[in-house]
């Protein structure tokens, strides 16, 4: 019974499955939520699609679903590979696979119905908190069992990468959920801003981040066919991020009254948090120096330089804005926006996709069923994305200007209206691109030349 579940690698190619279609179901979700910002009646106040629901589908969707999906797939394969070992178990990663799923799917079912927590990035009902924490702990055992037996005594970046990154998000998601106090998943007061936005950061920063890291660890060595420039700088990179990036959800609560030295220690950690950033990317681009061809004439070469590139600006950005003198402009308003889309789909979504499109053939052992869909796919993320970037930013420093200048609210949306409809549109490009990549997907799977046939780097 259940013979699928045992066929090498059959989970990971569930999870990117899974996330192919988590990228078509949450981007027309923004959609709706963007139409919502354009034209406020335009569904009627149907409960189901009105702007509080949508966004928290949206943006939980994306972000496990999509982004977090894809990665993990990625992740069970070049895990084991790297250890030239099977997963310990796949019956187990099927496990992790259903409760992950189980928790994702609960976003579009319980949100739409108006039934959520009601924290941004912890929404997600307690019952499927504990989906998702089990998720992890499932992950924990079949790595460390995997590690355990491996044949390859060099534990490779990646490996490190993958495997912490569930050691430290179950603890993690526990207290950011606040989940020993399953009504609410609140505590009263300012402490709770602080124990939410603990886990505010630790989703990208230390659940993608690392993970879409370790892909790119994994693939860039792989389409030069260079060994990783610096093993030295890549456990550095590994330490400073763990170091820096632990305590740093406070900068997004700069504006309330926290304790200062909170506020302080995560501006100082949100400015060295460029060190690991810088590091990674520094690596990377000495590992493919001198052989830029094999990196922009793969497929997934493209997506993953794009994506290290959106990491850099990220980077730098982020450290930015964590100072409060500029949150004075940048904060409450579009500019973060703008940020997180350049972060979640630019940085840890194009490396996500970057990875599928090498992995995917791996897995398979079928060629990709059309390189020209990855392009056409490449060219309409990007302008969809590169468009969000300029309109939001330009969208938030008018509201950032208007507020330092005491304006009210309803005398600014006028001015945005323009933005909040191009946000729209440019939507619709990286919608078509979520379409392509599932067709490309489903296609590989079917009709895609065995490999056996073919070269394959
Ligand atoms: C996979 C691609 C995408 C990712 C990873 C993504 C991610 C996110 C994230 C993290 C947020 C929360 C931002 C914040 O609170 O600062 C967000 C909000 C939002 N996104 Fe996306 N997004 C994607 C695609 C789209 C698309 C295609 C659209 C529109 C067609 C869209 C429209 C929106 C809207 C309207 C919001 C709410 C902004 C607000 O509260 O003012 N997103 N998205
Ligand atoms: C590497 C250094 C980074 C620093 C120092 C940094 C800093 C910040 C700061 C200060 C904010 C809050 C802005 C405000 O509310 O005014 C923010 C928001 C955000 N960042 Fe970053 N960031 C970094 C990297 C990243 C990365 C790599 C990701 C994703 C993988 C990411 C995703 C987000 C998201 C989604 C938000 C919006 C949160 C919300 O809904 O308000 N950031 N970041």
């Amino acid at each position: 019974m259940l013979a699928f579940t045992r066929k090498p690698n059959s989970a990971a190619l569930a999870f990117i499955i899974a996330g192919s279609v988590w990228f078509v179901v949450g981007t027309i979700y923004g959609l709706f939520s963007a139409i919502h910002l354009v034209s406020p009646e335009f569904f009627d106040n149907i409960p189901a699609l009105v702007f509080g629901r949508t966004r928290a589908i949206h943006v939980n969707t994306v972000l496990y679903g999509f982004v977090g999906s894809l990665l993990i797939g990625l992740g069970m394969y070049y895990t084991p590979a790297l250890l030239k070992r099977r997963i310990w178990s796949e019956q187990l990663g099927w496990l992790s696979f259903m409760f992950w799923t189980v928790t994702v799917l609960s976003g579009p079912i319980t949100f739409s119905m108006g039934m959520s927590q009601g924290r941004e990035y912890t929404e997600y009902l307690w019952i499927f908190d504990v989906s998702l924490v089990l998720a992890v702990l499932t992950m924990v055992v079949n790595m460390v069992m995997t590690i355990l037996r491996r044949k390859e005594n060099l534990l490779y970046v990646s490996v490190w990468y993958f495997t912490a990154t569930f050691l430290w998000v179950g603890g993690s998601y526990f207290l950011g959920n606040v989940m020993w106090n399953p009504s609410t998943g609140a505590l009263p007061g300012i402490l709770d801003s602080i124990f939410h936005w603990f886990w505010g950061h630790v989703l990208p920063g230390l659940l993608l981040t690392p993970m879409a890291v370790g892909v790119a660890y994994f693939v860039i060595p792989r389409i030069t066919r260079t060994p990783l420039y610096s093993h030295t700088l890549s456990i550095l990179g590994f330490w400073t991020l763990v170091v820096f990036y632990s305590h740093i959800g406070g900068h997004h609560i700069v504006q309330a009254p926290m304790p200062n030295w909170l506020k302080m220690i995560s501006a100082v950690d949100s400015m060295f948090m460029f060190l690991p950033v810088i590091i990674v990317i520094v690596n990377l681009w000495m590992t493919w120096r001198g052989k830029g061809g094999r990196i922009f004439g793969d497929p997934a070469g493209k997506w993953i330089a794009l994506g290290l590139f959106w990491y850099l600006i990220v980077g730098a950005q982020g450290s930015l804005q964590s100072l409060p003198e500029m949150q004075v402009i940048t904060h409450f308003n579009n500019w973060t926006v703008g940020h997180a889309h350049i972060a979640i789909l630019g940085f840890s979504g194009f490396l996500a996709i970057g990875g599928l499109w090498h992995i995917l053939p791996m897995i398979t052992r079928r060629q990709l069923y059309s390189k020209k869909l990855v392009e056409v796919q490449f060219g309409l993320v990007m302008i969809g994305l590169t468009g969000f970037f300029i309109v939001l930013t330009i969208a938030g420093l008018i509201q950032g200007e208007s507020w330092y200048n005491g304006e009210v609210i309803y005398r600014v949306l006028p001015e945005l209206d323009a933005y909040m409809v191009l946000r729209a549109a440019l939507g619709m490009f990286i919608i078509f691109g979520a379409f392509i990549g599932l067709y490309n997907v489903i296609m590989t799977i079917k009709k895609g030349k065995p490999i056996d046939s073919v070269e394959h780097n």
